[in-house]
């Protein structure tokens, strides 16, 4: 049986002040909690959440790394350092890294394969944009996303990661995909991977990420292929995060 995960994606939010009064409220609240629960933030706040999460059920991670193991690559954070602090995981793949910054899937592919070099757990995002899903082509998109990380790392790589499927338009929207959509997705995305290894297929998290709230939370996640969330907005909030913790 497949646990579920929560992770939370700050995204460029945060502060020192607002991110101690934040942990400390999900902290407080997680008696009831049963699935795993993780949060992703900035860079810069790494050593807050080291500090204030070391010993408690809550993990913690990063929202991106460089490809390259270290070297003359100005502004870059590589899988080592993320290492020194101590995260587990790595979110690779982010749809907005893909649109924003241009980010290929030969690139996601060579993120995911740095992260586990090192020994993270890479959280790879895969979703279609709107006019994708329009002209029928949202499990060719899925597809091909995977494919770039199956060619560069092999299946048996996904026994160390987590996939999100994140469908862009439902990312920050405040339009999640219905129960059934995600669904569908989901068992493709199983399914695509069953054919290659069914044990790694049975044990793989996929989370579903965009516009999780903690009103829908549990109407997603008690479909069978979706084995939790990877919360952005919500998971600002103590008390939403919290909530969708709890529908886990
Ligand atoms: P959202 O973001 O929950 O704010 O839609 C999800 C994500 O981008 O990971």
């Amino acid at each position: 049986m497949r646990r579920k995960l929560i992770a939370g994606n700050w995204k460029m939010h945060g502060n020192l002040v607002d991110n101690e009064a934040l942990l400390h409220g999900i902290l407080a609240g997680m008696g009831d909690v049963k699935a795993g629960v993780a949060v992703s933030v900035p860079f810069p706040y790494l050593a807050q959440v080291k500090a204030k999460l070391a010993g408690s059920r809550i993990a913690w991670g990063a929202q991106n790394v460089s490809q390259h193991a270290k070297g003359a690559y100005t502004g870059e954070i590589s899988a080592a350092m993320l290492n020194d602090f101590e995260c587990k995981y790595v979110i690779v793949g982010h749809s907005e890294r893909r649109a924003v910054y241009g980010e290929s899937d030969q690139l996601v592919a060579e993120k995911y394969a740095a992260a586990q070099t090192a020994g993270l757990v890479p959280i790879l995002c895969v979703g279609e944009t709107l006019e994708e899903r329009e002209s029928g082509v949202t499990e060719a998109v899925v597809a091909r996303q995977i494919d770039a990380v199956l060619a560069k790392s092999g299946v048996i790589s996904l026994a160390n990661a987590v996939i999100a499927y994140e469908p862009v338009w439902a990312i920050g929207t405040g339009r999640t995909a219905s129960p059934e959509q995600a669904q569908a997705v989901h068992a493709f995305i199983r399914g695509k991977i069953r054919g290659l290894d069914a044990d790694v297929a049975n044990n793989l998290v996929i989370q579903y990420g965009g516009s999780v709230k903690g009103a829908n939370a549990a109407e997603l996640f008690v479909q069978p292929d979706i084995d939790g969330g990877l919360i952005g907005g919500a998971s600002l909030s103590a008390e939403e995060f919290l909530a969708i913790c709890r529908a886990g």
